[in-house]
């Protein structure tokens, strides 16, 4: 694969679309500002990659090739790529800030891909220098499994820049779905009540975490409210939850929940802390 890979964010997320990127076949760099970060991912990496091994799924001549395919760095000036995946904090500054450093130091042709799970691409686009270039491409967890990725144009998104994308999804094995710049897009705006719903049963009283997730589950989802909140990460989650809630308006059905809050507060932030709504 001719295309080098940047992706920015050693994270949950960022740690498994670089662990995608490089089974795909692609040189990929993973940037974070925090070196105990990368230390774990790169770790994480290894491990599921073992794990893949041990089961027979892949041998260990092409594990050491996606291994030695996968770089690894806290400076900036290493991040030179021609497609760029973030996977920051879900602040649209932030964001925007970061791409802005990036096209300082890269070619003219480079793409800006989000992974925001619900921010505006359009308003992330509207402070980046090039616009054009800047789009939505939002990974499900864990990134190397699920196959779905939304595709989200902003307002100003150009059509090179879309089939890029599209291009880079395919080749990594993945679902590339065309999607309207809406809160949430399809799949956040539709889970929300998911995680809302059950956080008002307990925080009415009516049942608690444990008895919902077990009933969801006997009842086909595959994931309980709780257990997929502690695995987003539900510092995430609650970011997700205000940023849908505030871009349409306030609804009251969609009103984050003080229980969301609380976890954020005493640093419960799911599977990543080693304790959310359940201890890992
Ligand atoms: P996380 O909190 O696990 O990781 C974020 C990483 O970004 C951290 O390692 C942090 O050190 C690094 N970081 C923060 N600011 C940075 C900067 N300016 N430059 C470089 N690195 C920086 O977060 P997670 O869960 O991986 O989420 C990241 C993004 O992906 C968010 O926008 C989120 O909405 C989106 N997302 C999350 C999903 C999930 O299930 N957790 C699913 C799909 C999208």
């Amino acid at each position: 694969m001719d295309r080098i890979i940047c992706v920015c964010g050693a994270g949950t997320m960022g740690s498994g679309i670089a662990e995608a990127a490089a089974q795909a076949g692609f040189h990929t760099l993973l940037y974070d500002v925090n070196a105990g970060k990368l230390a774990n991912a790169q770790q994480n990496i290894a491990g599921n990659l073992q794990m893949l091994v041990n089961k027979k799924k892949l041998d260990s001549g092409s594990m050491e090739n996606i291994i030695s395919r996968l770089h690894f760095s806290n400076n900036m000036n290493d991040c030179i790529a021609d497609i760029f995946i973030e996977a920051i904090v879900e602040d649209p500054k932030v964001k925007a800030g970061l791409f802005n450093q990036l096209n300082e130091i890269n070619h003219s042709e480079v793409v800006f891909a989000t992974n925001t799970s619900s921010l505006s691409v359009s308003e992330i686009a509207s402070q980046v220098m090039h616009p054009e270039r800047v789009i939505g491409m939002h990974f499900f967890n864990p990134a190397p499994i699920m196959k779905l990725v939304e595709v989200i144009s902003g307002s100003k998104t150009s059509q090179e820049t879309i089939a890029s994308i599209f291009l880079l999804a395919k080749q990594m094995g993945k679902t590339p779905v065309l999607c309207k710049d809406a809160p949430g897009f399809i799949v956040n705006h539709v889970a929300r009540p998911y995680y809302l719903e059950a956080l008002r049963l307990v925080e009415d009283g009516n049942a608690t975490y444990e008895e919902i997730d077990k009933l969801m589950e006997s009842a086909g989802f595959k994931m309980g409210p709780f257990a997929l909140m502690d695995l987003i990460g539900n510092d995430i989650n609650y970011a997700v939850s205000c940023s849908v809630y505030n871009a349409l308006n306030k609804p009251e059905r969609l009103k984050p929940s003080a229980i969301q809050k609380d976890k954020l507060t005493n640093g419960e932030l799911g599977r990543k802390t080693k304790k959310g709504y359940y201890i890992y």
